[in-house]
């Protein structure tokens, strides 16, 4: 009977959670409890994916709120003790590489209870990214590693992981894409927006390195001006990306992008439609590289590395960093290249949470 406390907390938690809630129900044997942490508790961060994804409500939900890294970190440390303490479960599950991961993956192993990482292995070999640390010391004492692409299993027999922790189960991002595509693409979001398929670009935006540098930020501003007047740009913008705009004074530089358009985060069925019939996408976020490789839509990615590279090898992703000549340059080359078949990375089938269910109910 292995009783399993699964951890969320931040937006692109809530996505590969709901697949393995899933899952679950096909192994009776299995008693799962969901944490929510609150890192993120805005409705259109946090409850819209619970409702639109069918996630059980958390049977708690520790309420830490915003922070720096520390204050928020031990914050959750400190609050999720106490929780496995009075629950004593067997496993504590954790997804992805946010500070709820690392932060509730510590708890837990101090205390003696196993943990399973899901999505281990990947890396951007870049440590000034909050996530690389968390992904590096999650995997450093994890149980279980769950992996994704062929890359994180790579990067952990590098690191000296030993094998038989190590499991190749696929991309439980993409069981929820598979799941909710039909049900995506019957939302009036197009409607709405008053766009047409392939009629726009869509663009998010949120990292500290492009959003924290008024110069930084301001290089990705030439970009989107040379862009946007070629095809209108959606942007639905990330809380921390607004109040920064307004703090490095950019807000009149990108209230005159006549082509820009500012939306309210949206849902998840809403954004997957706005992603699936968009002509690029320009982001800096992870999962959105592995959902534009699936639905087969270019995706440039302004960063300079990525911890997904086969997005880059099977998909439709290319690196281009913050300069807005190479931006613009992929940007127009995107535009004259027809889209092919997209290809599917490896065990990307819509059955990872299956494969992890299925191993955890073993175990
Ligand atoms: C976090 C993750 C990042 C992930 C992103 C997705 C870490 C280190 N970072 O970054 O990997 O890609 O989530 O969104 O865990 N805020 C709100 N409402 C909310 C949540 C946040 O207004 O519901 C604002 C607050 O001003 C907060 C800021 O956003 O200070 C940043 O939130 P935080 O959770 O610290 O990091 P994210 O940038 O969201």
């Amino acid at each position: 009977m292995p009783r399993i406390i699964n951890i969320c907390g931040a937006r692109p938690n809530f996505m590969k959670i709901a697949p393995l809630m899933r899952a679950y129900r096909g192994h009776p044997n299995i008693v799962p409890l969901i944490v929510h942490t609150g890192q993120h508790y805005d409705a259109n961060m946090s409850e819209v994916f619970f409702r639109q994804l069918g996630i059980p409500e958390p049977d708690l939900n520790l309420e830490v709120g915003s922070g720096s890294h520390a204050q928020q970190t031990a914050q959750i440390m400190s609050r999720f003790e106490p929780v496995v303490q009075q629950h004593r479960p067997d496993w504590v599950l954790v997804v992805g590489d946010v500070n709820s991961t690392i932060a509730c993956a510590l708890v837990a192993t101090k205390l003696g209870v196993r943990v399973a990482h899901v999505e281990a292995g990947l890396r951007s070999f870049d440590r000034g990214m909050p996530e690389e640390i968390n992904r590096l010391l999650t995997d450093a004492i994890s149980d279980l590693l769950l992996v994704s692409e062929p890359s994180g299993l790579e990067n952990l027999r590098r690191e000296g992981v030993a094998a038989e922790r190590v499991h190749f189960v696929g991309n439980v991002m993409i069981d929820t894409l598979r799941f909710s595509l039909e049900h995506a693409r019957r939302t009036r979001v197009l409607d709405a927006l008053g766009l047409a398929p392939r009629g726009y670009n869509v663009l998010t935006l949120h990292r500290p390195s492009n959003v924290d540098d008024p110069l930084v930020f301001g290089r990705l501003l030439d970009a989107l001006e040379r862009i946007s007047a070629d095809l209108q740009v959606v942007f639905p913008i990330h809380p921390r990306t607004r109040a920064n705009l307004a703090r490095l004074g950019l807000q009149p530089r990108l209230d005159a992008l006549r082509g820009l358009r500012l939306v309210e985060p949206l849902g998840y069925l809403e954004f997957l439609r706005l992603m699936a019939d968009a002509a690029v996408v320009l982001t800096d976020s992870g999962g959105i590289q592995e959902e534009t490789t699936i639905l087969g839509v270019w995706c440039l990615t302004l960063r300079e590395n990525t911890e997904r590279p086969v997005t880059l090898t099977s998909g439709t992703n290319t690196l281009v960093g913050t300069d807005p000549q190479r931006i613009v340059a992929a940007y127009e080359r995107c535009r004259k290249t027809p889209l092919g078949e997209p290809r599917v990375p490896e065990k990307w089938d819509g059955r990872a949470a299956e494969r992890i269910a299925e191993l955890l109910a073993k175990m």
